[in-house]
């Protein structure tokens, strides 16, 4: 599969003295507002490992923010992209069409939710596809507003910066945002006032109150909402919110929209982590895990809601890049020919029973207030006190950095910046899983 051995291998401080290095010249030159989590600088990575310009070998839980599910050099994807670059690297699908385009929207219209006819069209990021399905709701529709969720993350854009629930660091001092854009409660359990076992019926009725009460929902052209919130927290809404959600979208004209940008394409165990609960969205944003690696996004979604805006009025010069398209389809070839849907859900099922013994046996394990999350997309909720559940944001991030020094790339999230979260690459081995869990276990000692 990759020619990267698959171990831990930690030989110099992290980050090395190349990795230094480069860091000076990065900060002379790349713009402070990108920031990275660990300055490490890759020089090759596959499999569940990262390779530093020093020689380390870091255990991936990450995988590039959700993205490389098949690992970052997949054979499929290596091959394919590869054979595509050498054909041609671009037309624009605009000016001159070609059959990889065509392609990835048949997967799509196979592989995502329902049996009603799809269309598809192609982006380059997960903000861009997010932007084009409101475009494609309001043409529908001829209405405006949209309504978005507590703890919702959409991307970076103008529109979806407004979408977007948190203010630092997506959004402060970036005003004025998109108008037209409401933000309603979203069914998170851990914190619900009376308990997560009520949680799901009584935020739907709230969100459902709100919408009703202050927008009108023959106002609403569109409701969009992550099935499994990522930059939120790895939110799942509480059973049978997401359900209420899209009864009330279908009996008043309004147009579901499942952002799946960070929990599609096998993250949760299942291709869509909508079909959870049965969900079929009227259009659907993916991106990230689609390409292994390579950057593509869609909108896919019913036929007659797809093809309402003019001709014209949809795209972009790169959209759908015959190399990302390629990329594309190495990357579901390797998806189904390795199930990893069902690798996902085995990572599930380690991380949890790991993350549950740490959680009752390792010093410090009763700041875990929540484990959570489906697949490999899983996360711990760090509180002070499991009784208060106050957010214990510090603890986050001394265990991440902790993780970082031994060799273990995690990430944190959530919307109080007290969440650990860990996306493993689909094909990681299950010796370095639990490798990395074991790291998690000794950091927990360590703050
Ligand atoms: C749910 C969700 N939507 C949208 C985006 C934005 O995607 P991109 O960073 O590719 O623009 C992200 C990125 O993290 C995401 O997780």
């Amino acid at each position: 599969m990759t020619a990267i051995p698959q171990e831990r291998r930690v030989v110099t401080a992290i980050p090395g003295p190349k990795s230094q290095e480069l860091q000076a010249r990065r900060t002379a030159t790349v713009a402070g507002g990108v920031g990275s989590v660990l300055p490490v600088f890759t020089a090759r990575a596959g499999g569940g490992i990262i390779e530093d310009i020093d020689g380390n070998r870091l255990i991936d839980f990450g995988s590039g923010i959700a993205v490389t599910s098949v690992g970052a050099s997949a054979e499929a994807v290596v091959r394919r992209a590869s054979a595509q670059l050498a054909d041609f690297t671009h037309t624009c699908f605009m000016v001159t069409p070609y059959e990889g385009y065509v392609e990835v929207c048949e997967a799509l219209a196979e592989l995502t939710p329902g049996d009603h006819a799809k269309k598809s069209a192609l982006f380059n990021s997960g903000a861009e596809a997010v932007e084009n399905a409101v475009k494609i709701a309001r043409a529908y529709t001829k209405r405006q507003a949209v309504v978005v969720f507590d703890h919702g993350y959409h991307g970076r854009t103008n529109l979806t910066m407004a979408l977007t629930a948190k203010n630092m660091p997506y959004k402060h001092g970036f005003g004025p945002f998109a108008p037209e854009v409401y933000r309603v409660p979203v069914a998170y359990g851990y914190r619900w006032p009376t308990g997560p076992e009520n949680c799901g019926p009584e935020a739907a009725a709230q969100a459902i109150d709100q919408i009703t009460k202050q927008i009108g929902a023959e106002n609403v052209a569109a409701i969009i909402i992550e099935p499994v919130l990522g930059e939120g927290g790895f939110i799942e809404p509480a059973k049978g919110f997401l359900p209420a959600i899209v009864k009330f979208a279908n009996d008043n004209g309004i147009v579901f929209v499942a952002d799946e940008i960070q929990s599609g394409f096998c993250r949760t165990g299942q291709w869509f982590a909508c079909e959870d609960e049965g969900i079929v969205p009227d259009l659907i944003t993916t991106a990230k895990g689609i390409a292994g690696g390579l950057p593509l996004a869609a909108v896919t979604g019913r036929a007659e809601i797809m093809d309402a805006p003019h001709a014209g009025g949809l795209g972009g010069t790169y959209g759908g890049n015959p190399v990302a398209c390629a990329g594309a389809l190495g990357s579901i070839e390797t998806m189904k020919e390795l199930d990893l849907n069902g690798k996902a859900k085995r990572i599930e099922e380690i991380m949890k029973g790991r993350l549950a013994e740490i959680r009752k046996n390792a010093p410090n394990g009763a700041i875990i207030g929540d484990i959570r999350g489906r697949g490999a997309m899983i996360a711990i909720e760090l509180v002070k006190d499991p009784e208060t559940k106050e957010p214990n944001a510090e603890a986050a991030g001394a265990l991440a950095k902790a993780c970082h020094a031994e060799g273990l790339i995690v990430l944190t999230c959530g919307t109080y910046g007290n969440v650990l979260r860990f996306l493993p690459p689909l094909v990681i081995g299950e010796d370095l899983l639990n490798e990395g869990l074991d790291i998690i276990e000794q950091a927990f000692a360590g703050i």
